[in-house]
Parts: structure tokens; sequence; C-alpha cells
């Protein structure tokens, strides 16, 4: 029998799907989320539980993700759907499959505007306005730029295009290409910022901060980011990992390929971690300073150090290549799943997709200067769909995958389909699928509701 592939075509080798799930893993949620969230929640304890949960939890739902789009070979929807009817239960599971296309567009509204911001920021550190600047004069910069919704605006509209503009040709061709240079550099410019932190006063304090953990500092709403963070980083409970699988070629270990992903994107975070808090404390700067974090730490840096300007650049023009190439994983799903079930062209799909996330990330954009006192329950509009979706959304439709991978999908069936023997690994796979991967969901679900 002829290997099934996608209509959408497959991936060149395994090496092409690593770097492009690494593309799409690796983005602003490593460097610049990261941080400041666990610079919100005080630090080692949160750190402790994220790596916990990514281990736990998000390195087997993301095998299951992988297996199912690599098994189905159809966009979320559709492989969802499929592969319930072939297990006997019913088509409503596509509605899984749904709810990651409207999480990747509600993810990209916002992730746009933030990528936006770094853009700024490569000409700001390129026009050399950081050289010798204090904290304060770093920190008014940051906000005379987000006060400012025309600018905002162009520059989410800018990244937009460009993302519609990749995912118009596809997302093989030059993604592999650029992501095959891009995470090295972005690596070897993590260690530069490491190196500075290293020289700060504040080094150690930064790193005991990060590492060492203080369970009295979170709380049961600190567990749940902690957690929907080790989704978010990971690109899970969406589809896109889904949609990437299903462009993966047979005879390549689903297991092995993903303890590499999730590696290489905990140590970038890590690294971002350990880059940042030493220069928050040498500056007396608050570890709790919310999104504008790396915005307001790292130009410091890059103020001081020999060279600064040029590193900075770099820094911020590769800061937003990861973030394109985790953008186009994000309305991946959706441009494939439009593109079958309305028969349209992928430049049209992409088009219509941008738009849509083009037009609700004005909300965001609002959100930091002229909508700022705007609240739902309590939170502004970005912060509102930041924990709608990745407190939320993402951990839901994780449970659902790893439900499905572990109850719905037959032993003989996943096993076949991630290609394991039975033994160890497989075993250990499945246990954790079945039950501690969505009772951990569930526990820390009824924690920051209060009921446990
Ligand atoms: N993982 C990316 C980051 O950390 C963001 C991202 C890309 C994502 N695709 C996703 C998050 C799918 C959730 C779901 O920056």
């Amino acid at each position: 029998m002829a290997e099934q592939v996608s209509i959408h075509g497959q991936w060149s080798s395994r090496l092409a799907f690593i770097l492009a799930a690494t593309g799409s893993a690796v983005g602003l949620g490593n460097i610049w989320k990261f941080p400041y969230i666990a610079g919100e929640n005080g630090g080692g304890a949160f750190v402790l539980i994220y790596l916990g949960c990514i281990i736990l939890i998000g390195i087997p739902i993301m095998m299951a993700e992988t297996m199912i789009g690599r098994h189905a070979r159809l966009n979320p929807v559709n492989a969802m759907k499929k592969l319930a009817l072939e297990s006997g239960a019913r088509s409503s599971w596509k509605y899984l499959g749904l709810m990651g296309v409207v999480a990747g567009f509600l993810i990209l509204s916002y992730y746009s505007v933030i990528a936006g911001w770094a853009m700024a920021y490569v000409v700001r550190t390129g026009a050399g306005i950081f050289e010798g600047a204090t904290a304060d004069g770093v920190a008014s910069i940051f906000k005379g730029l987000i006060s400012d919704p025309e600018r905002l605006m162009g520059w989410h509209t800018l990244f937009m295009l460009i993302t519609m503009l990749v995912v118009a040709r596809g997302v093989k061709g030059g993604l592999e290409k650029a992501v095959r240079f891009l995470m090295p550099t972005l690596f070897v410019l993590l260690f530069v910022l490491v190196g500075y932190a290293m020289n700060t006063d504040s080094f150690d304090k930064g790193l005991m901060f990060l590492f060492n953990p203080d369970f009295s500092k979170i709380n049961g709403a600190g567990v749940l980011t902690a957690m929907g963070h080790a989704f978010f980083t990971l690109s899970l409970g969406m589809g896109a990992i889904m949609v990437y699988g299903s462009y993966l070629p047979n005879n390549v270990s689903i297991a092995k390929t993903t303890f590499a992903i999730a590696a290489a994107d905990t140590l970038v975070a890590l690294l971002a971690g350990a880059a940042i808090f030493p220069i928050v404390f040498a500056n007396g700067l608050e570890p709790g300073a919310g999104p504008g974090l790396i915005f307001q730490t790292l130009p410091i840096a890059f103020g001081q150090m020999p060279g600064g300007a040029l590193f900075g650049t770099l820094f911020f023009v590769l800061l937003v290549f990861a973030a394109i190439s985790s953008s186009i994983s994000l309305i991946e799903p959706a441009v494939a799943w439009i593109m079958e079930r309305f028969s349209i062209s992928r430049g049209m799909a992409s088009f219509w997709c941008g738009l849509v996330t083009w037009f609700i990330g004005l909300g965001t954009i609002a959100s930091f200067n002229i909508g700022e006192e705007v609240k739902f329950f309590g939170l502004t509009f970005f912060d509102l769909l930041d924990y709608l979706t990745a407190n939320i959304m993402l951990p839901l439709g994780g449970l659902l995958i790893a439900l499905f991978a572990g109850w719905i999908m037959l032993a003989d069936k996943s096993r076949e389909a991630l290609e394991m023997k039975e033994g160890f690994v497989f075993m250990a796979w499945r246990f954790l699928v079945r039950f501690i991967a969505p009772l951990a969901v569930f526990v820390v679900f009824l924690k920051a509701i209060k009921v446990l």
C-alpha cells in the first residue's frame, strides 16, 4: 500500500519536522512570557511546577498530538472526526479540533501585537537610543511605545501581513531553511546575555529567584498559570502540533523527536530567565513588572555592553523570526481546515484568517492604552484573552486529546501509530495519557477555582 500523505504535502525529512516544531514551540512564550509570569508568581516554585508539567503532561500530550496528526493525515478537525469514527466513537470529537481553530485565532491576535513590540525594538536598539540609558529611561521608552495605539497598530499590521504571506506560500519551504540557522543563532545570543548577567553583581540572586523554590509564594492560580504555560510553550492543546504531525513522514520516532523539541524549548526559556532576573535585581527593578519585563530589562544590558546596539538589534530580529515561526503554526490548523472545508485556495484561506485575527488584535492594542480601564471580570482585554486561551482552552484541549489517545484509541492502534514497540516507554506514555495528565489538569482546574 502506498504511504498515505496529507493533501497539504509532507516534510522533507525528520530534521525538517524537528525544525518546524521547534520553531513553533520556541517563541515569545519562552523569551517574553516565561520570565514575566515566573516573576509575577514568585520564581522558583513556579518554575519547578512548570518543569513538572512539561515532563508529566506536556511531553506525553505532544506525542499524542503528533501521533493523531500523522495517523489521520488530515487537518485537526477532520483528523479528530476520522479517528473517532475509526475507533467507534462519536464524530463530535471534531469540535475539539474546532476549539483549537478558535484558540489559534485568539492567541495569534495578541501574539502579533507583542511581536510588534519586538519589531519596534529592532528599530530602537538599531538607532542606539539605549546606549547608556538608565532603568528609568528604558522604562519610559517602553511606556511611550505601548501608550501609542497608532504605532502599535502599524507594527501589528506589518507582523500579520508577514505571517499571512508565509502561510499563503505554504509552511514548508522557507520555514525549514530559516529555522535551521536562526535557532542556533538565537541560542548563541542568549548565552551572550547570560554572560552579561554573570558580570552583574546580582547573578546569584537572579538564579536563586529562578531555581530556589519557595512554595509559600504560589497559590492555586499560580499553579494553573504554570500548567497553562507548559501547554502554551510547547504549542499544545489546539492542533498546531497535530497539523505539523500530519505532514510528518512515517518511520520517524515520535518519542525521540518530542523529547528533543521539549528539551530545546525548555532550555531557551531557562536561559532567558537566567539572563533577565540578574538584570532585574542589579537595577532594583520589580520581577513582577508584567508583560513589559523583557522590554524594560534587556535594553539596559544592550545599553551597557560593548557592541550592544549590534547585539541588541540582532537579538530583537531573531526574536521576531522566532515569533513568525510560532505564529504560522497558530493559524495553520485554521488555514488547512478552511481550505478543505470551503474548497478555497491557500492564499484566500490565509487572507481571511489573517484579517479576522488582525481585527481581534485591535482589542489587545487598546488594552494597553485607550482601553486600559475597560475590564471584563476584572481583566483587561489582553489579560482576558491570555487567561481564556492559555489557562482554559489549551489545558482543556490537552485534557481531551489525552483522553482520546488513552481511552478512545485502542492500545494497539496508538502503539502502531507511534511506531513503538511494546515495552517500558510505551507503557509509561500510555499510563501518563490515560491517568496522570488528565487527572493533573482536572485537579489544577479545581484548585484554581478553589473547589479543592
Ligand atoms: N509556543 C509558542 C511560544 O512559546 C506559541 C505558540 C505557537 C502556541 N503555536 C502555538 C501556543 C499553539 C499554543 C498553541 O511562543
